[in-house]
């Protein structure tokens, strides 16, 4: 359905201001907003519009969450959502556009890994998406292929310095990389944790007989990730390019990004739910219960939660994303026993972001305009996708969530729509949920129902950051 659809009477927020506003939605856009109960307002009903009660909730922008990964292939077997299916579970937490990764593998191209990711995703998505693509072999060709994916609207290229001999690069590659990013207006995009030194620290592990899941949080120092967010962001300044460090999990590696933005750099740092509402005592469960908390950069002691809050508070850290990259306890988190090493990384949270980080509101984190800045108009500016994603504004995508801040809701596998047997927040309780998700003015989420399709959702080109000076 095109038509016109009024949401009525909710409270409209934004990143700067909250108005009991009525939406107009033409088509695929947003096309006005006005004053509940004003005259234009009033206006907009008459006639054959769908009208949405929004009253008592919130009308908020759709979340954007950048950093997912579906289909993913990691130690040998593969994220357990699709693209199909991980795209409606965002749906249903009130995301409508990811930023996925497409991957170039060692001896290919980067061409070869966005073709590949594009045939994942077309036909499928419930919500728009996007691509970053993952730098894994820095060759002359590889440079010059960064320049044609900018133009395709492939903007930002991440790049490990964890993980040798799978997608590590080296510094000399790095630095290459980021000079071509600097050329071209990229974004480069770290994950910082130094990946030779753990190595040595997983071998040493191993050969003591600390192979519990518990051991993947040990060796994975918080050192060697602020020592690797110290070296990209110095290989940065030389290279003169911006950077963003992905899943930041230790106080030590945001004192880092502190001080780079101290001094006025364009670094940006994002973190996840996961280091926000998790810790590694959820890696020492029983029963090799912690393998469902195996991520890298990896959960770290409670304490480091409060300067995470406290770097979203003053902008050290500006996006919260969720690394969503699923693997099932039975069978994928399994192939571990025995060897921590082998436990595929990565943590489901992909339709949970929204309303975790609206319970941070509630608990008194975050201001309920950061929560729709942190979640929808900070992941949309810093990734090319604003103004036509992350606010709801005249002539933005019609993607609304329209939100209820009071229902009570109790986060578990039981009833998530992820496909993985495992929540790694089973039995939280949250306030707040999606009641209807528009996604380019259809609506996808009607209460408790799903009425969207696989292949609503298009491809977005991107344009470049907007925040880079
Ligand atoms: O453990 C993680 N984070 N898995 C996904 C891949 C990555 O490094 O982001
Ligand atoms: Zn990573
Ligand atoms: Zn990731
Ligand atoms: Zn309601």
């Amino acid at each position: 359905d095109t038509g016109r659809t009024v949401i009525r009477g909710g409270l409209v927020i934004s990143a700067t201001e909250e108005m009991h506003a009525d939406v107009l939605v033409e088509g695929e856009r947003i096309t006005a907003l006005a004053a509940t109960g004003s005259t234009l307002a009033e206006s907009w009903t008459s006639g054959d519009a769908r009208v949405i009660d929004a009253a008592g909730h919130y009308v908020i922008p759709g979340g954007i969450d950048a950093h997912t990964h579906m289909e993913f292939p990691f130690g040998g077997t593969q994220s357990s959502d699709t693209f199909e299916t991980g795209t409606r579970a965002a749906a249903w937490g009130g995301t409508t556009t990811i930023v996925d990764f497409a991957v170039q593998t060692v001896g290919s191209s980067l061409r070869e890994g966005l073709d590949t990711w594009h045939a994942k995703a077309e036909g499928t998505c419930a919500i728009d998406y996007a691509f970053h693509t993952i730098v894994s072999d820095v060759t002359e060709d590889t440079l010059k292929e960064m320049d044609v994916l900018v133009d395709e609207g492939v903007t930002s290229f991440k790049m490990f310095m964890a993980y040798p001999g799978v997608f590590y690069s080296d510094d000399g590659k790095i630095l290459r990389a980021m000079q071509r990013a600097a050329d071209n207006g990229a974004l480069t995009m770290m994950h910082a944790e130094n990946g030779i030194a753990i190595d040595v620290l997983v071998e040493q592990a191993l050969a003591a007989g600390k192979t519990d899941p518990r051991y993947h949080g040990e060796v994975r120092r918080e050192l060697l990730e602020s020592e690797a967010t110290h070296r990209a962001i110095q290989l940065a300044r030389v290279a003169g390019a911006p950077l963003y460090v992905v899943h930041v999990s230790a106080s030590e590696a945001v004192a880092e990004l502190a001080q780079a933005r101290d001094m006025g750099l364009n670094v940006f740092g994002e973190t996840c739910p996961q280091y926000l509402f998790l810790s590694v005592d959820n890696l020492a469960e029983p029963d090799f219960g912690g393998a469902k908390y195996v991520c890298s950069t990896p959960l770290r002691p409670v304490e480091h939660q409060a300067t995470l809050w406290r770097a979203l508070r003053t902008n050290d850290l500006s996006v919260v994303s969720t690394d969503h990259c699923p693997f099932c306890f039975s069978g994928q988190k399994e192939l571990g026993r025995g060897n921590f090493a082998k436990i595929p990384n990565g943590l489901p949270g992909v339709e949970n972001r929204m309303d975790l980080l609206h319970q941070a509101v509630v608990d008194g984190h975050i201001s309920r305009r950061r929560w729709i800045e942190l979640a929808c108009t900070t992941p949309a500016r810093m990734f090319g996708l604003y103004p036509r994603k992350g606010s709801i504004s005249p002539g933005a995508d019609a993607d609304i969530v329209v939100y209820d801040p009071n229902a009570r809701h109790t986060i578990s596998a039981s009833t998530h729509h992820m496909n993985v047997d495992y929540s790694a927040y089973e039995g939280k309780r949250v306030t707040g949920m999606p009641r209807t998700v528009l996604s380019r003015g259809r609506v996808v989420i009607d209460d408790d129902a799903y009425v969207g399709s696989a292949g609503h959702g298009r491809y977005v080109p991107r344009s470049t950051c907007d925040y880079l000076t």
